[in-house]
């Protein structure tokens, strides 16, 4: 799994326990999933559908810096099924999990679209010969 995104917990991050509060990690995790199917997929027209069990796993505290990682498990014929984890960057202990969402890939329609792809493709992969972090 690659944790591309850090994030910084600022005050304005913070729940009236002093604690991350949760609804800004869903935001954030959802966003970064959305980017990762969209890169995937190819295709700017992708939704949430299904988002499993949200594993609340340990608190984090204002200047914590985060990192989320996210990586694809199965590819369907519209659809991409990802699991997300977010953990410190400096302790790796693990904050949150979600073992499953779902993302639809659409047409211009609006209705669910064939995808055609079958395995995760790398940037590297992508962009041969340019050096892209
Ligand atoms: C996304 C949407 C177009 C899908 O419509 P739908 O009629 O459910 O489509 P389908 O039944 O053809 O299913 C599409 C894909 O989703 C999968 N899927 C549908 N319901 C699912 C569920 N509950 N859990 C997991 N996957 C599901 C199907 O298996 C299918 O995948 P596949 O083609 O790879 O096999 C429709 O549900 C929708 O518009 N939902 C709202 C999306 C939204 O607003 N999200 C929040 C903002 S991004």
């Amino acid at each position: 799994m690659n944790f591309h995104t850090r994030k910084w917990v600022k005050p304005e991050d913070l729940n009236p326990n002093g604690t991350l509060f949760g609804g800004s990690l869903l935001r954030w995790i959802d966003e970064e999933a959305a980017i990762y199917a969209i890169v995937q997929l190819g295709n700017q027209r992708v939704v949430t559908k299904y988002i499993s069990e949200i594993n609340f796993v340990s608190a984090s505290r204002q200047g914590d810096i985060i990192e989320l990682g996210i990586t694809a498990t199965e590819f369907g014929r519209t659809s991409i099924t990802l699991t997300c984890e977010v953990r410190n960057k400096i302790t790796r202990k693990s904050i949150l999990t979600v073992e499953k969402m779902v993302f639809v890939n659409l047409g211009e329609d609006g209705l669910p679209a064939p995808h055609g792809r079958t395995e995760i493709k790398y940037v590297k992969d992508q962009f041969k010969g340019d050096i892209v972090e």
